[in-house]
This record gives C-alpha cells, structure tokens and sequence, in this order.
C-alpha cells in the first residue's frame, strides 16, 4: 500500500513518571517516518495515543473516562468522513490489555511499554483491516534497537537507560506493567548520548525505576563517569533510585564529579521500620538515614527530594508519626506524597487493616503541609545567592528567560542576550513553593 501523501495529525496525552514521557516522544520519533505531524489538541487529529500511568487507582480511571471524551471526536469525525485511530499506550495498556478492547471498542490498539517499536506495523495492518491489535510483548531491547535516532527539542532531555523492576514492593505494580528489571548496554547509552549532546542537548536525565540498579556491562557509576567526559553535556542528572542501590562508588561521585547535579531523588515511603518491612523496601529507616549522611558528607549542599505513602495497611497514628519525624529530620527541598491506593494483583492489596479514605486524606493533609513548608523555605534560602542556572527557553514577556537551577528548581529571569543552552549566573531576587525569580550577573563560561 501506498502512504498518502497529506500530513497526518498525531496527538499523544502522556501521564505517569518520567519513563511514559520518555516513551512518548519516542512513539513520535517511530511516527514521524509514516508522515505524522505533532497536533496540539486530540480533536482533530488522526492518531491519538493515551500513553497511560497505573500506579494509582485514580491514574487508571482517568483512562477510561478519556477514552469516552475521544469517542465522541471519533464519532464526530466518522460523520465529516475522515478517521481516528485511538491508541492505548503505556502501564494500563499493559495491565489491563484485553479488557480494554473489551470494555472500549472504540479503541483500536493497544501497546504495551516494550512494544511501542511495533506501531508503525500495527498501522499498517489496521489499514489492511487484519490481525492483532493487542502488543504487549515484553521485549526490552528489541525496542531500543529498532527506534529511529533522537530528535530533542530542547537543551534538556531524558535517556532511558534501565526498565523494569524485580523488587517487588508490596504496594506497587511496575513489575507487572513494566516486566523484569533490564539495562540497555553501556555502549548503546553512551551513543545516545553523544548524539543528544550533537544536536544541543545540554543535560541529561538518565531514568530507570531503578536506575541506580543499573548493571549494562559496567556500573552506574561508571556510566556516570564515561557521560561526563562527554563535551556538550553541562549536566547530568539520574531517577528513580533505591536507596539499597546507593553505592560507596556512586555516593563519592557526587562529592567528586561537578557535571552531576547536587540533586538526588531518594524514594524512602515511610519513617517506620515496620511498615518499611511490610512494603518490602529491604531497608529500614536508620539505613536511609546513613546514606543521606554519607551523600551531603561528599556534596554538602545536595538537595534531597523523595516519595512517601501514607495509610499502607496497617499503619497506625504511631507510625504515621515515624515518617513525620524523619520527614523533620532529614529535610526535603522537594517531595512527591501519596495516599495508599490498593492495586489488584499486588500482595499489599489483599493485607489487613485496610486504612480509611479519611484516614489517608488527614495524613496526607498533615504531611503536606509539612513537606510544602521544607519546600518552600529551600527555596526561600536561595534568595540572595548567585546560582548557574542553564537557559532552557523564552518566558511569556520579550527578554524574559526561563531556566534550571542545579537543584531542579524553576528560574525566571531577564536577559535579552541569553540563548537556551547558556548557562549564565543568577542572583537569586524572589521566591515562591514552586520557582525563583532573578538577575543576570554574567555569562559564565559553558
Ligand atoms: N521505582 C520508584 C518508584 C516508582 S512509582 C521507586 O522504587 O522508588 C513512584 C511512586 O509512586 C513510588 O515511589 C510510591 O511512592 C508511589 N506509589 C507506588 N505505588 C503506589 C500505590 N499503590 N499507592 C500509592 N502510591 C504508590
Ligand atoms: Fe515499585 Fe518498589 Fe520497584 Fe520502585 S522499587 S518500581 S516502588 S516495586
Ligand atoms: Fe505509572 Fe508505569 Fe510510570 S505505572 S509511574 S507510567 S512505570
């Protein structure tokens, strides 16, 4: 068959972590051959893919409420003549394949994360109007052999470099939707880094569920050191790790390697040694502890952010008050807060002691408010310092520049010169939970 020649319009909603945005902009890179154009709404566009996020109970039903919405574009498309193909991407598609199809028959595909290479295929057979619809296949590295080269649109950029997760939390589903734990090798990420860093990328997020766990012929470590040497990259920057991956090696380089930013995002999920064993984390508090020492000992001005659940099962007030304690003690510049939500299949959804919805909505609100406080005065203890902040676009007035400090924080600014990319020397004027506002010292030199 022959491709029509008009361009096609593809729109992509992406929720979850880090990981479903890396993979959506990689659907558009697999897209783009077949002559689809990026769209900014799901209206009118040919192809619409929900790469969708299953952690939470709230986070799936989104999905299907969703899908409602685009039926009745679909709908109002068929009448005007012209089709939508409704895609289901991501962890739910994974999970929840077949009954989606079932539930949904609006939906025409459904890709699993390890399958999303196949796309162009599952195009080309719907138009033949035959066989499968379903994808879900885990085939971790067959993907990252068959998708096209990178093409960033901006100086900052994700590069996956771990899937998967063989720990087996008990509240958690990402073993299940994102299969065993797997790490490209050391070579095939050098390579797409290099080309990221040709094409102006100037930091990189390396991502992984467990990214620290990382073991594709060489240590995480030791990717680290080998990204550094790499010339266009300024800054690099890893997530999600676990805090049992926290290595002697890795934990000096933060202390020893001014490319890796002063920023970690370390996962404990609750202060107490009970409801950390129960969760299955394989650490208790004090270990956590030791390695937050050990990481602001090799870079004392690390910043630290987070996730935490509150009302696992059986959590009692007590140790709801454990995770505040450590929360008081540690210190966040940032944090990521959850109530419990029971997932099918996953061994802590079947566990006694079951927390009440209130219950988990007072926590939640009580640890808020203390976490948004921690987060704030970070921010606030910035004001009057010089930080490098890197370029990373235009505000919404002439001159105004938006940027990334080394702690991840939003800088707004002006500076009629600034290209994105620089990194130029902000002085530190204002503050609010969320970003810093500034004034432009010098340009420092790349
Ligand atoms: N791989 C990462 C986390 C991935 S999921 C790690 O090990 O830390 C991101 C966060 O979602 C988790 O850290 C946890 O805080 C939260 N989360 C996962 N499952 C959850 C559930 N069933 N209910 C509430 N929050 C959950
Ligand atoms: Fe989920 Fe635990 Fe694996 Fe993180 S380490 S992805 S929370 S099972
Ligand atoms: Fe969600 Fe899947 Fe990420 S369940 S958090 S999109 S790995």
């Amino acid at each position: 068959m022959t491709e029509p020649r008009a361009p096609k319009r593809l729109f992509i909603e992406t929720y979850g972590c880090q990981m479903n945005v890396y993979d959506s902009e990689r659907m558009r890179d697999v897209l783009a051959p077949l002559g689809y154009a990026v769209a900014e709404k799901p209206d009118d566009a040919d192809l619409v893919i929900l790469n969708t996020c299953h952690i939470r109970e709230k986070a799936t039903e989104k999905v299907y409420s969703e899908i409602g919405r685009l039926r009745a574009h679909k709908e109002r498309r068929a009448a005007e003549g012209k089709g939508m193909t409704i895609t289901i991407a991501g962890c739910v598609a994974q999970a929840e394949g077949e009954e989606i199809m079932r539930r949904a028959p609006a939906v025409d595909f459904v890709v699993g994360p390890q399958a999303y290479h196949k796309l162009p295929e599952l195009i080309a057979r719907a138009a033949r109007q035959a066989g499968e619809r379903l994808e879900t296949d885990f085939t971790a590295q067959e993907k990252f052999d068959v998708l096209p080269a990178r093409a960033p649109d901006g100086v900052t950029a994700f590069l996956s470099v771990q899937e998967g997760c063989d720990k087996f939390c008990t509240f958690c589903v990402v073993p299940y939707t994102r299969g065993a734990e797997f790490s490209r090798p050391f070579a095939d990420v050098l390579a797409e880094a290099r080309s990221l860093a040709d094409k102006g990328v100037r930091e990189i997020t390396l991502l992984g569920q467990n990214v620290n766990a990382y073991h594709g012929g060489a240590s995480f470590a030791a990717l680290l050191n080998e990204l550094a040497a790499i010339d266009g990259i300024a800054r690099i920057r890893y997530m999600t790790s676990h805090p049992i991956e926290m290595t002697d090696e890795l934990i000096g380089l933060h202390g020893a390697e001014p490319k890796l930013m002063p920023y970690l995002h370390l996962p404990i999920q609750s202060g107490s040694d009970r409801i950390l064993k129960a969760m299955n984390r394989k650490h208790d508090g004090a270990f956590y502890r030791d390695i937050v020492t050990r990481v602001r000992a090799a870079r004392p001005d690390l910043a630290l952010s987070t996730d935490i659940i509150v009302g696992f099962p059986g959590e009692t007030e007590k140790e709801f008050e454990a995770t505040m304690q450590l929360v008081g003690d540690v210190t966040f510049a940032a944090a990521f807060s959850f109530k419990y939500s029971a997932r099918p299949g996953t061994p802590a959804a079947g566990m006694a002691g079951q927390v009440s919805e209130d219950e988990k909505s007072d926590r939640l609100r009580r640890l808020q408010a203390v976490l948004f406080a921690q987060q704030t005065a970070f921010n606030a203890g910035q004001v009057g310092r010089t930080l490098p902040v890197l370029v990373t676009g235009d505000g919404r007035r002439p001159g105004q520049k938006h940027g990334r400090s080394p702690y991840l924080q939003s800088v707004h600014f002006h500076d009629a010169q600034a290209q994105d990319g620089d990194i130029v020397d902000v002085r530190i004027t204002g503050s609010s939970q969320n970003s810093l506002t500034g004034e432009v010292q010098a340009l420092a030199p790349a």
